[in-house]
């Protein structure tokens, strides 16, 4: 079978054509891919490209001082690490939760989490992601349980979890974020949190680029059509990469409609020292404007509220 990788198509050729230096000209709206076929496009996608993601950005995610390797929570490629923000509360503070990390990749935010006392289970839609998440464990001598799932349909009893976290976990990629809302509202107690990071929602406007041509606006930010690349095959095309858009407003609404309270939107400046772009993401367009959104919500109920 022959086997063409598209990255210059996105959503289908006649709505969005890319001219190769990240540039997107949207002459359609909103063209999504339903959730079946987002959902095989990442699965593949993941597998495929576990180890490069890892040789890539492996010492980023997981090389932070003072904990064992592949052992870090790291927010954003704005560097913004969880041992200084402290936005799921103070040292200690978690000793003893039930912590869930949505999307989980490699883990590595799953092993901090247990470095900090919690009891903590990670999943993730891909194997190849949880194979590397399983040898990191190894590794640092720090194991948490990892499980395949995906986040549109949680295999975890309601009411179980304090805490939910993610750092560009499966968010970005799934055909239906409001039905992730809704499955994490699930399985969180009351007064339970749920803290996420994921791409600014403004960046859908500008050109997919780090440098100076990353600038310029090229998208409507009310196009909500997916960025799909597409995988050629003798007998047709599949999406093999997806990532979709929900404006700052359609967020706020989808956490609300799933129940939860949004207490915070956290929209990280790079950290003092960090330089390295990640893709699209660098102190250039750091200094203009936002790459990375952390949503703090909350499960209403408990004694948190
Ligand atoms: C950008 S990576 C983030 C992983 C990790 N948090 C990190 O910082 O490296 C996105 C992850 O989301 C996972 N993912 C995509 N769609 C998913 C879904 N529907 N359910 C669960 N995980 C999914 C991918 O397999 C991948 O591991």
């Amino acid at each position: 079978m022959i086997v063409v990788r598209d990255h210059h198509l996105t959503c289908t050729d006649a709505a969005i054509a890319h001219n190769g230096q990240g540039a997107r000209e949207h002459r359609a709206v909103d063209e999504r891919l339903t959730p079946e076929q987002a959902r095989s496009a990442s699965r593949e996608w993941w597998d495929d490209e576990a180890d490069a993601y890892a040789e890539e950005h492996g010492d980023f995610l997981g090389g932070g001082p003072g904990t064992p390797v592949g052992t870090d929570l790291v927010w954003c490629p704005e560097g913004l690490r969880e041992a200084d923000a402290r936005l799921l509360g103070s040292p200690g503070s978690l000793a003893g939760c039930t912590v869930l990390e949505v999307g989980c990749g490699g883990a590595q935010a799953a092993r901090w989490l247990a470095t900090e006392g919690a009891r903590v289970v990670g999943f993730d839609l891909s194997a190849g992601m949880l194979r590397r998440g399983q040898e990191y464990g190894r590794r640092a001598g720090v194991v948490v349980p990892l499980v395949q799932a995906d986040a549109m349909a949680l295999p975890f009893a309601t009411a179980s979890v304090d805490l939910a976290v993610s750092a560009f976990g499966a968010v970005p990629h799934v055909a239906d974020s409001s039905r992730v809302m809704r499955e994490v509202a699930r399985v969180l107690r009351p007064g339970g949190r749920w803290v996420f990071s994921t791409t600014h929602p403004m960046r859908w406007c500008f050109a997919d680029d780090p440098g100076p041509a990353g600038l310029t606006v090229r998208t409507s930010y009310f196009d909500r059509s997916d960025y799909v690349e597409w995988t050629h095959t003798e007998t047709g095309r599949r999406p093999s990469y997806v990532e979709t858009h929900r404006t700052l407003g359609d967020r706020v609404r989808e956490i609300t409609a799933a129940g939860l309270v949004l207490d915070d939107l956290v929209e990280p400046p790079w950290v003092e020292g960090a330089s390295q772009p990640w893709g699209q993401w660098s102190p250039l367009r750091g200094r203009l404007f936002p790459g990375t959104a952390i949503y703090l919500t909350r499960k209403p109920g408990g004694s948190a509220s």
